[in-house]
């Protein structure tokens, strides 16, 4: 079968490769569409970071570059290992691509995600997204129901955002404010909104404050250049400030004016994988009594998440803006989003094509 498999920085090759093999607790997968994450890009660019450099293989898949790249898929279950029941054969389905280790505990309301070692399906090893088929343990595969696979492809950065959410603590009725429309900063703010928040961006790129403004996650969309955002939250929330807010730039201003529009006692979410140090105005924080809180992937959040979709409360289809085949996927999936960016929120690879 085909496959995407990344060897180094600006090293990944198109590739056949032998399929996975079913074994006992497993289900075996058609991955349908996956899409590509900043994530892949940075190991692109910069990388390896998440895999396992060629002769450090990772403690718990045992692998190291090459790995077959993609952590964000759907697809179709085509067979299932032993002792694996309450899936079916022809079932749509999602993964969330955890590699962790066999005795952590799992079940819902466990913080599995914060054990030791834990990586990526499509980056840590055991295949990935960007191959025609994947076997993954049972645990981590979630049926989707009747949503079309393309959209499915997105579940897994939406339930980014919804981990974040849970971090947050917010209510519907509450107000936030998400610094940095990217697609983790859209993908928080649909979370956000269907959860019955009034929602804020504050984001620079024109494309990017369109797209909010026309996915409808946002109430009202501000330029940091067009005035000062803490203000206008303030304005709007009649003098007190957003209740939440959510740092998805990774640039420090942003969280500098989170501090200011945030309320006393409010709480800051920090999504983020910050590249550098970045300064905390700390008397900012501590006359406020804010939360500063960090958020990494998610843990139970899936079952959640697809049920957002499902019920029609997220629209996801909105965040798709390409589709392209696994041969196209440097000169029209990396390429584009490394030159073209702003104009793109999601593009999925079709592995198949
Ligand atoms: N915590 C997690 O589990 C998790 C998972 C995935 C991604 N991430 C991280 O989330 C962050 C966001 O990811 P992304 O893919 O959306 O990134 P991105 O770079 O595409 O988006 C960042 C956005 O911030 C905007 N921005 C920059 N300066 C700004 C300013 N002064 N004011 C307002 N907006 C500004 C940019 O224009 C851009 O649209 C990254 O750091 C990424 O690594 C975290
Ligand atoms: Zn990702």
């Amino acid at each position: 079968m085909r496959a995407a498999r990344f060897y180094d920085q600006k090293d990944i090759r198109i590739e056949d490769i032998d399929e996975p093999v079913l074994q006992p607790g497993t289900g075996a997968i058609d991955v349908a569409w996956c899409g590509i994450c900043g994530t892949d890009l940075h190991e692109y660019l910069e990388g390896p970071i998440f895999v396992p450099p060629a002769g450090h293989p990772h403690p718990i898949s045992g692998e190291s570059a090459p790995v077959t790249l993609g952590h964000e898929f759907s697809g179709t279950i085509t067979a299932l290992g032993e002792g694996v029941t309450d899936l079916e054969v022809g079932e749509n389905v999602v993964v969330e691509p955890y590699i962790i280790a066999d005795d952590v505990d799992t079940s819902q309301g466990q913080p599995y995600h914060l054990s030791k070692d834990m990586n990526f399906i499509g980056l840590g090893g055991r295949g990935g997204g960007l191959s025609e088929k994947i076997v993954v343990q049972r645990r981590w595969v979630h049926p989707i129901g009747e949503i079309p696979l393309d959209e499915a492809a997105l579940i897994e950065p939406l339930s980014v955002g919804h981990h974040a959410f849970v971090r947050s603590g917010a209510k519907a009725g509450q107000v936030a404010i998400v610094g940095g429309a990217g697609p983790i900063g859209l993908l928080t703010a649909a979370v956000l909104k269907a959860e019955g928040l009034t929602v804020y961006i504050s984001e620079l790129s024109e494309a990017r404050k369109a797209k909010a403004r026309e996915t409808g996650v946002a109430d009202q969309v501000f330029d940091p250049r067009e005035g000062d955002v803490a203000d206008k939250v303030r304005e709007l929330t009649g003098g007190r400030g957003a209740d939440v807010g959510f740092e998805c730039s990774s640039v420090p201003v942003v969280l500098d004016m989170l501090l200011d529009a945030v309320r006393p006692a409010g709480t800051i979410v920090n999504v983020s994988i910050w590249g550098h140090k970045p300064q905390v105005d700390m008397p900012k924080l501590v006359l406020k009594e804010i939360d500063l809180r960090g958020t990494i992937g998610y843990a139970s959040d899936h079952p959640d998440t697809i049920e957002l979709v499902r019920s029609g409360k997220i629209d996801l289809s909105k965040f798709i803006t390409g589709r392209i085949g696994l041969d196209e996927l440097i000169s029209q999936g990396f390429d584009q989003l490394i030159n073209n960016n702003e104009h793109h929120v999601k593009i999925i690879v079709d592995p198949r094509a």
